[in-house]
This record gives C-alpha cells, sequence and structure tokens, in this order.
C-alpha cells in the first residue's frame, strides 16, 4: 500500500499493512484485534519524513466531526475530533466568531496531532487555548483523559513526544475559545505589516487570519504543489555565553531572549547565512523563501532528504557551533 498521498513530503513508502478507522470504537477493535502486531498511527502526515517501508500495520486515524461542549457569555469549550483538518478547523471556529485559533491559520495537517508538538504560528501556541485531549492507550484500549497540566506543553514539545511517546492515540481535542473581547495579537511584526497593507484598523478575527493566511502564503510552499513538512528543524535554544560566542563572529545574528540565560535563534538565518537557502540536491532541497523548510521537488526519497537535513546540521555546528535539532519526526 503506497503512502504517498499520506505523508505531505510525498515521499513514496509502503506500509505492509492499511486501515483507516473512522470511529473510537473502531480504533479499539483493531487494536485489539491486533495486539500483537507492529502498529503504526498516521496522522494526518504532516510532521513526518519516511525514510523507508513501514514494516507494521499502519493505522490512520479518520476520525470525524466537531461539536460545541459547554458555553458561557464569553467563552465556549469546542471538541474536535483527531480526523478534522486543521486549518478547516480553525475557519469554522472564525465563521462562528470564536477567537484564539486565528493566528495558526493554514497550519497543515489534522487536530488530532495538533497536541504532540503543542504547534503554534504569529505568536500563539495551542496550549494558550488547549484545555484537554482523549487518548486511546494502545495497549489498554483505555480511553484517557490528558489535561493542559498533563501534556506538559513546551516550544514544540508536550509528553506525548517523552513519556506517553507511542503509547496513545489522540482521539479528540477541546478548546476553550472566546465568544467576545476576542485577545486579537497582532504582536508578531509581519502581521501588523500584512494588515497596514490591507488598510485594516480595528483587526477582526477574519482578517488576522486573512494576514496570516497572505504571509504564509508567500513564504511556505503549499505542500499540495511541493511536498514539504513545514518547519523541519525547530529554532534552537541556547546558552548566553553560546549566544556571545557565535555573535562576535555574526554580529548581526537575529536572537529572541527566552531567559535570564537562553537565547533562540532562528534556524532559518542560520541556515540562509550558510547558503543553503533556495539549494537543490537532485529532488531534494531547501526552500527559497524560508530556508527552514526542505522540500521534495517531486521523487525525492526519504533518505536524500534527512542526507540533506544532516549535511546542513553538520555545516550550522562547524560554522556557528550551534546544533540545530529535526522538528519532523524522522521515520
Ligand atoms: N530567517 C532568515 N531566512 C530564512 C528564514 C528566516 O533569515 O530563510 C530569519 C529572519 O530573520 C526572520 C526570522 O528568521 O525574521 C524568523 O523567521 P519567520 O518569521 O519566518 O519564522 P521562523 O522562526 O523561521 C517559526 C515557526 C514556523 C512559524 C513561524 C511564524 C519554528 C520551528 N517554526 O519559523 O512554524 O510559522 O515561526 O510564527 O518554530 C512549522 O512549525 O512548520 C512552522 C512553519
Amino acid at each position: 500500500f503506497s503512502l504517498k498521498k499520506y505523508n505531505t513530503f510525498g515521499i513514496e513508502a509502503k506500509a505492509q499493512q492499511f486501515i483507516a478507522v473512522h470511529s473510537v470504537e473502531e480504533l479499539k477493535t483493531v487494536l485489539q484485534e491486533n495486539a500483537n502486531e507492529k502498529k503504526f498511527i498516521l496522522g494526518g502526515g504532516s510532521n513526518m519524513l519516511l525514510t523507508q517501508d513501514i514494516h507494521a500495520l499502519v493505522i490512520h486515524i479518520d476520525l470525524k466531526g466537531k461539536r460545541i461542549l459547554k458555553e458561557d457569555d464569553d467563552f465556549v469549550w469546542v471538541e474536535s475530533m483527531a480526523g478534522e483538518n486543521w486549518h478547516e478547523f480553525v475557519l469554522w471556529t472564525i465563521d462562528q466568531n470564536f477567537g484564539g485559533l486565528e493566528n495558526m491559520s493554514l497550519i497543515p495537517g489534522n487536530v488530532g496531532t495538533t497536541p504532540v508538538q503543542n504547534i503554534g504560528a504569529y505568536g500563539t501556541e495551542i496550549k494558550d487555548t488547549f484545555v484537554s485531549c482523549e487518548a486511546v492507550n494502545i495497549a489498554t484500549q483505555d480511553l484517557k483523559t490528558f489535561t493542559k497540566e498533563a501534556c506538559n506543553f513546551g516550544y514544540r514539545e508536550s509528553v506525548f513526544k517523552h513519556e506517553a511517546k507511542d503509547q496513545f492515540v489522540i482521539t479528540s481535542v477541546v478548546f476553550k475559545l472566546t465568544k467576545r473581547n476576542h485577545k486579537i495579537n497582532t504582536s508578531y511584526g509581519d502581521i501588523t505589516k500584512e494588515l497596514e497593507k490591507q488598510n485594516v484598523v480595528v483587526p477582526t478575527l477574519k482578517d488576522v487570519s486573512n494576514a496570516v493566511i497572505a504571509i504564509r502564503q508567500s513564504k511556505l510552499p503549499d505542500p499540495k504543489e511541493l511536498g514539504n513538512s513545514g518547519s523541519f528543524f525547530k529554532n534552537p535554544i541556547i546558552s548566553k555565553a553560546a549566544y556571545e560566542k557565535a555573535k562576535d563572529l555574526h554580529p548581526e545574528m537575529p536572537h529572541y531572549v527566552i531567559s535570564e540565560t537562553e537565547v533562540k535563534v532562528p534556524a532559518g538565518w542560520l541556515i540562509e547565512r550558510a547558503g543553503f537557502k533556495g539549494k537543490r540536491f537532485g529532488d531534494a532541497g531547501i526552500h527559497k523563501n524560508q530556508a527552514l523548510v526542505l522540500v521534495n521537488y517531486g521523487n525525492a526519497t526519504g533518505q536524500e532528504i534527512l542526507a540533506v537535513s544532516k549535511d546542513i546540521q553538520a555545516t550550522i555546528l562547524k560554522e556557528f557551533g550551534i546544533a540545530i535539532e529535526a522538528e519532523v519526526n524522522v521515520i
């Protein structure tokens, strides 16, 4: 079974067996009936690089539906099933005038994978509106609720990348969104610029969403046209000492202060400075408008993209003394 259509990098890899599940009950049954089989859980396929065939039963989480759980005068608690497309869900919340997700418009992938890496963009992360998620324990098939605290969110981090890794299938997520007094967040420079360009003075949720969509479309490739997984690397968080050292050689290096002792450096800048932006190695390459994004021009293999990523990592380490880490899941 070809997985090419099930990963946004568009990598040709085969699954030994493939099954799509459409309800939590069906998921539990499949897990139980295949208790002794090797299993691989596949959501939206937007944050992974397949470097080999999957010698396992691939279970595609195709759970659909969304509903309002409760509301008061100010807030609404919305639940979405894991298989809903993230961007379509965001647009639906905006159409209902529910605020909180607008800055994360157009992020590829499905709702169920958003907690795994605490997706974020333009000054917002899902942890800001996340209430809880439900997940099926792969071994016992019990349904467990993870509160926000239990998820232990950090920058592109959660419990699902650590203690709970490979043990649960997230089936639904609940967000608490505003019904009025929306906290419009235009703190990210590009958004302000984009809104000015469109002559928007008092932005609505829809205006912010449209601005984010315009910015993303100008910088980030559409996976339907050019295979990619968004940011391939995380922005490295380094010690102040390491930053000072790198800055001596590169005084113009941009950075954001994280704490007394740590700063974050944009990996895209490091990659561009190292000369990789827009480069192409066979069908694998580095996007011309955003160096943080690796792309598949058509028939790149996962191994080829992985090799490019390793070349980038080694060069950045040598030139800047900074280690950058992959954000996507390398399989
Ligand atoms: N930069 C360059 N060259 C590049 C790209 C970036 O010099 O080719 C520098 C610029 O100085 C720019 C700075 O990096 O000011 C930041 O760039 P940008 O605003 O594009 O954001 P980013 O730090 O590169 C992060 C997220 C994106 C998210 C944007 C906007 C990570 C790993 N990536 O990128 O997330 O959309 O901020 O909030 O944190 C994703 O995770 O898939 C993703 C696209």
